[in-house]
């Protein structure tokens, strides 16, 4: 961990001595609104970090390849270098977010399916919704890799739903970010932690994620604090 490849808004990404293999470093740092608003959340690297850790070797054990190596510090997952696709996949089971603004929902209306959105990963455009049209337009993904991410996207959110729901909590939807290895295979990359995934008490609908820091909601550790109490169960 000696050199720094990339910094973004809530990780460092760090070389190791392998070249097959990075530091991905969570950071209290948090942004909102393209970066707009800005902040801290205590606690929140090492917290995000572990659940971001437990969830991907449970979809590991699901037969999700993921590039999770191993854990190495309270704040850092060791992983395997991918070639990343400048891509967002949302998974949605409730409405919540953008999707509200952009078509009219209500919130925490529920979908009839799960539904896939995409974003194109650019921060000068604001990270705009794109289509399948898009995607093959600008050649992000070929056509056989993005039947590939949707299959895996829908796995992961069947997974997740299930396990959150023993843990009484409800997955209203989620960001995911898939790369390549250096096999071709298609592999999940980032994190899925509470400031990529909208998490709500199942009981009261307490909002258990990043909205209570983009929406100035209060009790923003908590929640983070509460998620991995309910993750590590
Ligand atoms: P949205 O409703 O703002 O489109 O967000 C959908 C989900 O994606 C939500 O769980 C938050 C997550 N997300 C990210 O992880 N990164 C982002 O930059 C955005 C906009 C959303
Ligand atoms: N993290 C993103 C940003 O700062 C957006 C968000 O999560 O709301 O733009």
């Amino acid at each position: 961990m000696t050199q720094k490849l990339y910094e973004g808004k809530a990780k460092i990404v760090w070389a190791t001595e392998n070249p097959d293999e990075v530091a991905q470093q969570f950071k209290d740092d948090a942004t909102a609104f393209d970066g707009k608003k800005k902040g801290q959340i205590v606690r929140k690297g090492v917290r995000n970090a572990r659940i971001s850790a437990i969830l991907f070797r449970l979809l590991e054990e699901n037969g999700i390849a993921t590039q999770l190596l191993d854990q190495i510090f309270d704040d850092t997952l060791l992983c395997r270098k991918l070639e990343m696709f400048p891509v967002e996949v949302v998974v949605r089971n409730f409405a919540a977010g953008s999707i509200c603004k952009r078509l009219g929902f209500e919130e925490g209306a529920p979908l009839k399916a799960p539904l896939l959105e995409f974003f194109l990963k650019d921060d000068s455009l604001s990270d705009p919704l794109i289509t399948d049209a898009h995607i093959a337009e600008l050649g992000l993904v070929s056509g056989g890799e993005l039947d590939e991410i949707k299959r895996l996207a829908l796995k992961v959110n069947s997974v997740l739903t299930g396990f959150f729901a023993e843990r009484g909590v409800m997955l209203v939807d989620f960001k995911l970010e898939f790369g390549k290895d250096s096999a071709g295979n298609i592999v999940l990359g980032d994190e899925i932690s509470p400031d990529t995934c909208r998490f709500w008490d199942a009981n009261t609908k307490k909002k258990l994620d990043k909205d209570r820091f983009r929406r100035d909601l209060g009790d923003v550790e908590e929640a983070y604090a509460e998620m991995l109490k309910r993750v590590e169960k």
